[in-house]
């Protein structure tokens, strides 16, 4: 059994934010003076527990934790472990702006925990603390290699390309993984509710960047079946992968296999365009059955895309609220 949409997408990956509280403020991301809600307002545990189980039963094989920054949460070994350990799941990963990742990674490890994605928006220090506020390329440098020790597969690492501040490295990027075994992924800046003018001045379309990929040898690698939206490009010459995020390509939804529940326990069945459906109430023991119901019932709202192809701005005033 999988979850299906009217649309014939199915959904067996699910992306799960357990804070909405970040301490880096990435200038693309958070506006100045944002404030985050109480984090004791979070999932719990024990909520999150539920929740797996009822996703696993209807098919997800996949579970993202996302944030906010989900390091912040202390529990995080507890909260990996309990959706390791909820049969028919297969993959646990993270997304992660990567602070104290080196402390962290082991006991995320022992949890359960499969794959790492991290946020690298530049290589050069003085940049990366320009655009994330904090001084930690290193320690994120040192996280990923920590993560090969440890034997995790595919690491991904995100970088949103952005015209006024890390453009121009483009190239020392594709160096980087010329004997790096990641994948490399440029997303995309999307337009949210508070990022306009911003927008407008750093926004690089996807389409000219896999242009210049394709003009330097850049092959795409077929997709594979389930595959997420990134579409990826191997070369020859290079160890690493690159990944392309391109939300307004136009059949970026086609391939949709994500729905994606928020800190507070709401259903969004996009990352734009509706408010969440509040599932929180349903996740107690005795309350699972109908949880599993709600899911196959609010699937058949979701829509074929979202309305970003139409200019339009974004509902939700920034990633952190749901998770990216
Ligand atoms: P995998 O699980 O490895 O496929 O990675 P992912 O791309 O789903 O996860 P990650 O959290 O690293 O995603 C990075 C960013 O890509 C997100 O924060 C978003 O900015 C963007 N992204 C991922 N999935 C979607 C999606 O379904 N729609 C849109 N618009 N953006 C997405
Ligand atoms: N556009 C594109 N990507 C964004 N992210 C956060 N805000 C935006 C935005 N407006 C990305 C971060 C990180 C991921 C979790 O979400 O770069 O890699
Ligand atoms: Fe940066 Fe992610 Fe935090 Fe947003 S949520 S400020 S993208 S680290």
């Amino acid at each position: 059994m999988t979850l299906q949409d009217s649309h014939g997408r199915r959904f067996s990956y699910l992306r799960l934010s357990v804070t909405d509280v970040c301490n880096f403020r990435c200038n693309y991301c958070l506006p100045d003076g944002y404030e985050c809600s109480d984090d004791t307002a979070s999932l719990t545990v024990e909520e999150i527990t539920h929740l797996a189980r009822a996703f696993a039963a209807q098919g997800t094989r996949k579970i993202r934790i996302t944030g906010g920054e989900p390091s912040l949460r202390r529990d995080l070994p507890q909260i990996i472990q309990a959706v390791a350990n909820t049969p028919g799941i297969e993959q646990v990963a993270i997304t992660t702006n990567g602070y104290k990742l080196t402390k962290h990674l082991p006991a995320w490890h022992a949890a359960g925990l499969t794959q790492l994605n991290v946020s690298i928006d530049s290589l050069d220090p003085r940049q990366f603390k320009a655009i994330t506020g904090h001084d930690r390329l290193q320690e994120l440098l040192d996280g990923i290699a920590l993560a090969q020790t440890l034997g995790f597969k595919n690491i991904k690492v995100n970088a949103v390309l952005l015209r006024d501040y890390n453009l121009a490295e483009f190239d020392h990027f594709l160096d980087w993984i010329k004997t790096t075994p990641i994948t490399l992924r440029f997303i995309e800046l999307m337009q949210t509710g508070d990022n306009q003018d911003y927008f407008a001045a750093n926004h690089v379309s996807g389409e000219s960047i896999k242009q210049r990929l394709e003009a330097n040898g850049w092959q795409p690698v077929l997709r594979r079946a389930h595959a997420g939206p990134a579409q990826e490009f191997c070369h020859p010459e290079y160890e690493g992968r690159i990944g392309l995020i391109m939300p307004y390509s136009k059949d970026f939804c086609s391939t949709c296999n994500r729905l994606r529940i928020s800190s507070l326990g709401k259903l969004h069945l996009c990352l734009f365009g509706e408010h969440g459906y509040d599932l929180r109430p349903l996740m107690t023991v005795d309350k699972e059955a109908e949880l599993e119901l709600a899911l196959q019932e609010l699937l058949q709202k979701k829509t074929a895309t979202h309305f970003l192809h139409d200019g339009e701005t974004g509902a939700i005033q920034h990633f952190a609220m749901i998770g990216g």
